[in-house]
């Protein structure tokens, strides 16, 4: 089975990139399932109804959230009526939303699980605690399972991979907008990203604008944060499971822009 996943992806940048690369990565890359995280889709910060069907149209199967996910209060009017669309699972109990998917993956089925950090984040249910519940769970129902973990602190994101290693397929990075170079296979069979990066603006800082960001060290003024403009940016990664097991065969990391074009 081949995963694609699509990191964060910014305001309208973000979505024009992913518009204009997704189909093109598609075909090169032919997943049987492909998974972005949308929690910075509308304006930088949330989701809305007409972002989620915009996102799905550019070729997204299940999106992802994070610590954004009630920044765009409309997200309460949809969330419980659209299929595939996902929140952190260690949320408070009786949160909007559910915290994870079995979803179709070509003629099998993924259970695709989204959960949040705590370190340098707000306070929430211990995503530790939770995973080993769900996972056990879905475990009955398929053995490809792929984790989004939403999280600030590296340390916390290699944490969760370690030990969920040899019962999750895949387990990726999201939040922190810089894709790191650490891809690799744990060695109970878990694939390993502590961040997938960003999609959206290449000449900003994590996406902003970096002049307010600048402005902001140099003053120590707070200033409202704004999607940066100009160029762009794709970040993402492959993985491939062993259609038997479950277990990760490879990871590959994708990060296009003008100073590493694509390539079909
Ligand atoms: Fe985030």
């Amino acid at each position: 089975m081949k995963i694609l996943f699509i990191a964060d992806v910014v305001g309208s940048p973000g979505r024009k990139v992913l518009k204009e690369f997704l189909p093109k990565l598609k075909s090169k890359y032919k997943p049987d399932i492909t998974i972005v995280n949308g929690e910075n889709s509308a304006g930088g910060k949330g989701i809305i109804e007409k972002v989620y069907h915009e996102i799905k149209e550019a070729g997204a199967d299940v999106i992802t959230l994070g610590n954004h996910a009630w920044d765009k209060k409309e997200v309460f009017d949809f969330i419980d009526d659209v299929p595939n669309l996902i929140r952190p699972i260690n949320f408070p109990q009786d949160t909007p939303g559910v915290g994870y998917v079995i979803a179709k993956a070509g003629n099998k089925k993924i259970a695709v699980i989204n959960a949040q950090g705590r370190t340098f984040m707000p306070p929430l249910d211990c995503p530790f605690r939770i995973l080993d519940e769900v996972v056990e769970e879905v475990r009955k129902k398929t053995p490809f399972i792929f984790l989004d973990f939403h999280a600030e602190a590296t340390s916390e994101k290699q944490a969760i991979a370690w030990y969920l290693d040899g019962r999750a397929s895949a387990v990726v990075g999201t939040h922190t907008h810089v894709q790191t170079a650490d891809e690799r296979i744990l060695p109970g069979g878990t694939a390993y990203i502590s961040d997938v990066g960003m999609t959206g603006p290449y000449d900003g800082i994590l996406g902003m604008d970096k002049d307010i960001i600048i402005n902001r060290f140099l003053t120590s003024l707070p200033g409202r944060f704004e999607v940066a403009k100009g160029r762009e940016q794709i970040n993402g990664v492959t993985i491939t499971l062993n259609n038997q097991t479950g277990k990760a065969e490879s990871i590959q990391r994708i990060s296009i822009n003008e100073d590493r074009p694509f390539f079909d």
